[in-house]
């Protein structure tokens, strides 16, 4: 959005926004202040006016609501029937999103599982082929082997290693010779930050490592870069950087980024071309898709420079944390706003007691499997919230041994 566009935004959304105190300075001033010292966690303006109770919600960064500036740019988008041609806003959302990415086009899609699965579906057009992915992917692990039942497309998966990548040795293994007994190895998957893996960035040395590979036995690359700004924030390069050697990537905007709904397919002209087909085929092909896009430029021009407030969050979460008994956060795996926690058996309490009564103090958590809790920092986690986070976990953990001590259970 243009500086005009969005005082515009922030005049319908005044009533909501509080004036900074004594230094003349409002705090819409600071919104619209991109080159203010340091990252300035509010940028994108305040949570919605419903916005009223303090909950703590750490399940994931996707619980995020559309921020002031976010509903105010849905209300005036210029659309048009994207389907009948093409909508402004989401031409311009596309066309921003690849030019930052380095990449010839940009396509909208309704989440980050149709993008990956668009993707994957457009590398192995040929029915058999074969795409190598790590064994903690998201693509692998929760989007149903939709590639398989939808595409025909067969996975070769490589165990993840903790660090979220995969041993490039293995990699050029599972390639297969071209020989009748094998399916064609065609595709090969990163993901970048890896969810499963506690939000690690992958570096830019591997993924052109991995590029390498691929374009030496004429494969194509994917990343699945739900995540991927905050991988560029953490590693301080652009994502153009981060992603050149990639033939697509999948970027969501409903992640960290904040934006209700969707994400930006990013590659050549050619690979977008297949792409789009491939959208109305899914049942992708939207409307006024501009009121879907609107937060997205929102995203891209506010939202990412603010990331490292919540790679700030998660770091104060994960060092108090692993300094209360019974906790253990393997610090060096911290790299943006995912925290595993794993609950260890000097806990009195196991991990669904913890989680309730966390929930009884207003905080929400995922639990990962039998001793992992997950929290995720965004947007609405203010520095504060996370010291409270800490604190209700130290009384949770210390009363419980307490009147475990007294029980005589210790
Ligand atoms: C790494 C990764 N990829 C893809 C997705 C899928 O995104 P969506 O929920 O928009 O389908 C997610 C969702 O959490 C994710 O974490």
């Amino acid at each position: 959005m243009t500086k005009q566009r969005v005082e515009l935004a922030l005049q319908a959304f005044d009533s909501i926004l509080p004036r900074s105190e004594g230094e003349g300075k409002t705090e819409q001033d600071a919104l619209l202040d991109k080159n203010a010292p340091g990252t300035n966690c509010m940028n994108g303006g305040p949570v919605t006016p419903t916005e009223v109770s303090r909950i703590i919600d750490l399940r994931s960064d996707t619980v995020t609501q559309p921020t002031a500036l976010m509903r105010a740019a849905m209300a005036e988008a210029l659309v048009d029937d994207d389907i009948l041609g093409s909508d402004p806003t989401a031409a311009k959302l596309q066309e921003n999103t690849a030019k930052m990415f380095g990449k010839e086009a940009g396509l909208f899609v309704p989440s980050g599982t149709m993008g990956n699965l668009i993707a994957v579906l457009v590398h192995c057009e040929v029915r058999g082929s074969e795409v190598i992915l790590g064994s903690e992917s998201h693509i692998h692990y929760y989007e149903q082997g939709g590639i398989s039942t939808l595409g025909g497309v067969y996975s070769h998966v490589i165990p993840n290693e903790r660090d979220g990548t995969m041993d490039i040795r293995k990699v050029e293994a599972a390639i297969r010779p071209d020989d009748d007994h094998f399916a064609s190895t065609r595709l090969i998957c990163i993901e970048n930050t890896h969810n499963r893996c506690g939000g690690r960035c992958i570096s830019v040395e591997y993924t052109d490592r991995i590029g390498e590979l691929a374009k030496s036995y004429n494969l194509k690359f994917h990343i699945d870069g739900a995540r991927i700004f905050n991988a560029a924030v953490a590693l301080g390069v652009s994502v153009e950087r981060l992603c050149r050697a990639a033939d697509s990537v999948s970027i969501c905007l409903s992640k960290g980024l904040g934006a209700p709904v969707g994400s930006v397919l990013v590659g050549s002209q050619a690979f977008i071309t297949k792409a789009k087909r491939l959208r109305k085929a899914l049942g992708g092909g939207m409307r006024q898709l501009g009121v879907l896009c609107a937060p997205g430029l929102v995203c891209l021009d506010y939202m990412v420079q603010r990331l490292d407030c919540d790679h700030r969050n998660a770091r104060l979460l994960a060092e108090g944390l692993n300094r209360i008994r019974g906790l253990r956060v393997d610090l060096n795996s911290v790299d943006t706003n995912i925290v595993f926690i794993e609950i260890s058996s000097e806990s009195s309490l196991g991990i669904e007691e913890i989680s309730e009564a966390l929930k009884r103090k207003g905080i929400l958590v995922m639990t990962m499997d039998r001793t992992r809790i997950r929290l995720v920092t965004h947007y609405q986690i203010t520095e504060d919230d996370a010291r409270r986070v800490r604190t209700c976990f130290k009384e949770i953990l210390v009363n419980s041994s307490k009147s475990a001590t007294k029980n005589g259970f210790v």
